[in-house]
């Protein structure tokens, strides 16, 4: 696996692939690796020739008051589990190689229809820094395709909405949230949790599966499930941001014309914020 530190280098290498007539796979990261992360490489290993995988902890895309300092940076353990899943290029950029000195502050990607509630709304401005780094990051590398998890459901859907509103020639796979398991999906995030919290932390999943549950078996009172299902968090000790059942492809309240469901739900134990989610298919 060859390591890039710039965007010429990687770009200079890349060509020479292309030129080989290769294709290119991409899988975008913050690092601190886990096996969630390294389905999302063996999964572009699927659609491409050459797997790129980016480590850049996107300060465009935290709220004053988060986690950027602390976000946990474990890049020498990283490169080997991406070595092993079958990554050729590892790219690593430097902030100021992302955010050029003299770049127009306002020079940014949002996509606010998908972006403003759910997580956008506990996190003003976060998928408007998600959606411009994506993009920067895919003008760099030019992927054919780029590869994302179920796990963040709506960064996801505003992945495949800019690439397909701004005309982006990017085949987008979203891959299945990978689970402890007891549940809990795995996060980078889950590393903050204590003994206690851990052992808290799957609840949110159980409510989620108790909720599609419901929904299968009919029960169609949406709002009366939100409720109940922010109760028993908050029961188990998990502090309910949102909780909320929603169309698949909208992220807007189920109507006649919705295919799937998603139910989208974030809750902090203690200062860490988990996100989780389920779909069912209601036709
Ligand atoms: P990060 O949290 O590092 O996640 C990188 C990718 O791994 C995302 O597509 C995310 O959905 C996926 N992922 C994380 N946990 C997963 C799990 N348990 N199962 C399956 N996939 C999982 O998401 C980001 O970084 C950033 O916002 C980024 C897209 C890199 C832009 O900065």
């Amino acid at each position: 696996m060859k390591t890039y530190s710039t965007a010429a280098s990687l770009r200079a290498a890349l060509n020479t692939g292309r030129r080989a007539g290769k294709t290119v796979a991409f899988v975008p990261t913050m690092g601190n690796l886990h096996e969630g992360h390294l389905r999302l490489v063996q999964r572009a290993s699927q659609h491409a020739d050459i797997v790129v995988v980016s480590i850049f902890v996107n300060p465009l895309q935290f709220g004053a008051n988060e986690d950027l300092s602390s976000y946990p940076r474990t890049l020498a353990a990283d490169k080997e589990k991406l070595f092993a899943a079958g990554a050729q290029f590892l790219f690593l950029p430097q902030v100021s190689e992302i955010y050029p000195e003299g770049m127009d502050s306002h020079s940014k990607i949002s996509v606010p229809e998908l972006s403003d509630d759910h997580c956008g709304a506990s996190r003003p401005g976060h998928f408007t820094g998600v959606a411009t780094v994506v993009a920067k990051l895919f003008n760099i590398v030019q992927p054919d395709t780029a590869v994302f998890g179920e796990k963040d459901f709506q960064q996801l859907s505003v992945i495949r909405k800019m690439v397909r509103d701004l005309c982006m020639p990017i085949n987008i796979v979203g891959v299945a949230t990978a689970r402890a398991d007891d549940g809990l999906a795995l996060s980078s995030r889950n590393g903050y949790l204590n003994a206690d919290q851990r052992r808290i932390a799957p609840v949110l999943h159980r409510v989620l599966q108790e909720t599609r549950e419901a929904i299968a078996c009919g029960y169609d009172s949406y709002s009366k499930l939100e409720q109940h299902a922010k109760i028993s968090l908050n029961k188990a000790g998990l502090e309910s941001d949102y909780f909320t059942i929603c169309d698949a492809r909208t992220l807007r309240p189920v109507d006649l014309d919705t295919e799937e469901v998603v139910i989208l739900a974030a809750a902090k134990l203690g200062s860490t914020r988990l996100i989780d989610n389920v779909t069912l298919n209601v036709n």
